[in-house]
């Protein structure tokens, strides 16, 4: 099973980004520790980070026959992007929303996702945690959806 992990905008500071909100792990910790994870599921990872927009999108519509899901953390553009949103629709890559902080607890901007009612579901709020239990919850999804 292959699971593309896509990051988007300003989570390549992580670690020291706002660290009360995000925590203290690096976004290459957070890779290292969904690797280890993926590894004893028997799945293969492509990570992904970019900070724009059109990259993003062209990474999602890159799913289509490369990936069986995803872990989507589009950070900002979750609130923003219908560019993002209709990507994902084009797709129909099976993905999980992850998000470090819990979107639904913050400023009234955040508490919105433009893709939530696309995903098989979100995992918020348990910082690096949130990563791991995407991936666990995702690939139950697929193997599930394969039987
Ligand atoms: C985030 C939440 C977003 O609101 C924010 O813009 C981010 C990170 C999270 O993982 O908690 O950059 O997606």
């Amino acid at each position: 099973m292959r699971v593309a992990v896509l990051n988007g905008p300003n989570l390549n500071l992580l670690g020291t980004r706002e660290p009360e909100l995000y925590g203290t792990n690096r976004l290459e910790d957070i890779e290292r520790a969904v690797r280890a994870r993926a590894n004893e599921l028997g799945v293969e990872i492509a990570w992904s980070q970019t900070n724009h927009e059109g990259e993003l999108i062209e990474l999602i519509q890159a799913l289509d026959g490369s990936a069986d899901g995803a872990l989507v953390n589009a950070a900002a553009l979750t609130h923003t992007s219908l560019a993002v949103r209709d990507a994902l629709l084009a797709v129909g890559t099976p993905f999980v929303e992850v998000h470090l902080s819990n979107i639904f607890a913050r400023e009234e901007a955040r508490r919105r996702s433009l893709f939530a009612d696309l995903a098989v579901g979100i995992v918020a709020g348990f910082g690096a945690d949130s990563y791991l239990l995407g991936l666990d919850a995702l690939v139950s999804h697929v193997k599930a959806r394969a039987d």
